[in-house]
């Protein structure tokens, strides 16, 4: 039995008995479109509908959902996979009920394990799996092989664009490297966009049809549309006092946007049967069967 066939058999053994979460993996091709904010208020939401939620932050650039939630987590997932620590102890409390884990440098330490440290990390994530009905991965900006090689694995993506070109044209080549990568396969995962800050719901819908119309002509991709967030001031206020905006303005435009989007994403289109939900520990064997 060669390795990947094993880590198969332990999860098809695992896969009767346990819960696993619903992984949502946030990306984008450009930065500061608004990713770590989508991925904090959107959870927020998704609690406030009764869903245990956890955000695990894979953003190893600048730490934006601590800075943004104010909390400094004292372990981060490295700690738990190299350093004994447990679970508990790396899960710091958010706001509303949220979870909160810090990805640390663990994710790029993981390039060389070896089989039984690759198990031992897969059942480290079927506890995980255990604790929350959605998990949301917030990502660094760009193309980087990290980005790349969580996108791969997730069965949920959610891309964040906004109406500048730039933003659209990174977009594109994002779905690009994804879609030529021979690890890609189209019926594996579910790409929903969210168009953020746009003035209406006519930029939004304007911009998906863009953005969908030449991903699915030039890619052979499907992308659904989840929504739109329009852009509200209350936004950039949130960040400087370190609160999330569905904290501190509950009632504003992006806010009550932020919780119609989890609604979709829990009722409408957003729920999908015939994508496999894999969990994160199905996210973390897939991504290290591959290497
Ligand atoms: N809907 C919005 N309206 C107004 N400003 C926004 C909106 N979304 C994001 N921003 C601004 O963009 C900045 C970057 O957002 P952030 O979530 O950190 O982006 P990313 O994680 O993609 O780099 C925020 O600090 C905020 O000032
Ligand atoms: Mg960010």
């Amino acid at each position: 039995m060669d390795q990947a066939e094993q880590l198969r058999n332990i999860i098809k053994k695992q896969n009767k008995k346990q819960h696993l979460a619903r992984v949502i993996t946030v990306t984008s091709g450009k930065g500061g479109v608004g990713k770590s904010n989508v991925s904090v208020n959107l959870a927020i939401q998704l609690s406030r509908l009764n869903k245990r939620v956890i955000i695990l932050d894979a953003d190893f650039g600048l730490a934006n959902v601590e800075v943004m939630l104010g909390i400094r987590p004292q372990y981060s997932l490295a700690d738990m996979m190299f350093r004994g620590k447990e679970l508990k102890d790396i899960i710091s409390p958010g706001p509303e009920r949220i979870g909160f884990i810090s990805g640390g440098s663990g994710l790029r330490e993981l390039t060389n394990l070896d089989r039984d440290q690759i198990q031992s990390l897969v059942s480290m994530m079927y506890a995980l799996d255990n604790l929350a009905d959605v998990v949301i991965i917030d990502t660094g900006a760009g193309i980087s092989n990290t980005v790349i090689d969580l996108v791969l694995a997730s069965s949920e993506v959610l891309l964040v664009a906004t109406p500048e070109p730039t933003s659209i044209t990174d977009a594109y080549a994002l779905l690009k490297t994804l879609c030529r990568h021979e690890e890609f396969y189209q019926n594996m995962v579910r790409i929903h966009m969210i168009a953020n800050r746009a003035k209406g719901y006519g930029e939004g819908k304007e911009l998906y049809d863009k953005l969908g119309s030449v991903v699915e002509k030039f890619l052979q991709l499907e992308m659904d549309y989840l929504g739109y967030i329009p852009y509200d001031d209350k936004l950039p206020k949130s960040v400087m006092r370190q609160k999330p905006v569905t904290v501190a303005y509950p009632d504003a435009v992006s806010s009550r946007a932020m919780l119609e989007l989890a609604m979709v994403l829990e009722n409408g289109k957003g729920n999908y049967e015939n994508i496999r939900n894999r969990g994160l520990s199905g996210l973390f064997a897939k991504m290290f069967h591959s290497k």
